[in-house]
């Protein structure tokens, strides 16, 4: 089968396609047929082998992922794809089901043609895709839906708070502001001229470009103040909360639970949360996919088309 590696840090140009061993599924794994994967702002850290601005999460990367060189080569984290076989011990999975997830603590990533799964799994999620997204949209969800439920959570979100999302246009902000919104709180939502009508689109109550107009300038305080980029220092935040206000940030360790998906399930059952996909590119175009989300602008998630078996 096909893979997508990288053997060093690097630049996109350090990933390479190459043929590799097809895995074959344990008793208590699935084998699952990759059809689309994501760049992830965090796979691009891991191809780096640095998370920009911090050295504090530059070293523990390196310690997950390999001090000097990449420990496990295939990169990649979301998977959407097709169960093609399940070990005889596999209870709530069966071939044909259409599934969704990350391989977070697995020995490979999703840059595959074929991966194969625990059922159970102790860091990352499977699950059935919801039939109301496609698979480039399903590849599109875990990541960003869980950060945000597990931050806003933490943050003890609830109905009629006013919260502000900065960085609300990337992958963590617009699942943020459908989550938010879901739990009937008041969202502005900060972001650039270019990403203006997409989160009124989304459902933002209120917009700020900053681009145009200072948000340390507004006269409102909130509830919470969510940093969806990384970009926001708690010194700042803080001056826009209100006593006893709450900050959070996507610099923080965050955990994937099934039960956040089923939360996320619910809100697309509902109609009210849609993951938002800027760009697709077919996997020989992979290059160009990290070169674009390197700079740091996507609107949402940028999905890869994976190899036709
Ligand atoms: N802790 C976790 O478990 C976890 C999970 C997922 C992601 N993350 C981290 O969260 C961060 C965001 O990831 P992501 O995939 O959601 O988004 P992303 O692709 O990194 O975000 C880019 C978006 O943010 C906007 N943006 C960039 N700079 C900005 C600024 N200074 N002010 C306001 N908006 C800005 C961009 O639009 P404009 O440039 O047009 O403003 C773009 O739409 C990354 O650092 C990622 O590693 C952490």
């Amino acid at each position: 089968m096909k893979a997508v590696i990288y053997k060093k840090y690097g630049g996109p140009e350090v990933l390479e396609c190459v043929e590799t061993e097809k895995p074959v599924p344990g008793s208590k794994e699935v084998l699952v047929k990759v059809e689309a994967s994501s760049v992830s702002a965090g796979v691009t850290w891991m191809r780096k082998g640095k998370y920009q601005g911090s050295l504090l999460f530059t070293a523990m990367l390196r310690l997950m992922y390999g001090v000097i060189k990449p420990r496990q080569q295939v990169l990649g984290v979301e998977f959407a794809g097709t169960v093609e076989q399940a070990g005889a011990k596999v209870k709530l999975f069966k071939p044909g089901d259409k599934v969704y997830g990350t391989t977070t603590g697995l020995k490979t990533g999703s840059y595959a043609q074929y991966i194969v799964i625990p059922e159970n799994r102790r860091q990352g999620v499977i699950a059935v895709k919801p039939p109301q997204l496609s698979m480039t949209e399903a590849a599109a969800l875990p990541v960003g839906g869980m950060t945000a439920i597990h931050l806003l959570t933490k943050a003890e979100l609830g109905t009629g708070q006013k919260i502000l999302i900065y960085g609300a246009s990337g992958s963590v902000g617009t699942s943020a502001v459908q989550v938010a919104k879901y739990a009937c709180a008041k969202v502005t939502a900060v972001c650039s001229t270019a990403n203006v009508a997409l989160l009124s689109e989304i459902g933002a109550d209120h917009i700020i470009d900053y681009a145009r107009q200072d948000m340390m300038q507004l006269k409102d305080r909130f509830d919470i103040v969510f940093d969806a980029v990384g970009k926001l220092p708690a010194s700042t935040a803080r001056q826009l909360l209100k006593k006893g206000g709450r900050y959070c940030t996507v610099r923080s360790i965050t955990e994937e639970k099934t039960a956040y998906l089923r939360s996320l399930h619910q809100m697309i059952e509902q109609g009210e949360f849609h993951p938002v996909v800027d760009r697709v590119y077919p996997m020989d175009k992979i290059v160009e996919a990290h070169q674009y989300v390197d700079r740091g602008h996507k609107k949402g998630n940028v999905i890869i088309t994976h190899w036709p078996v």
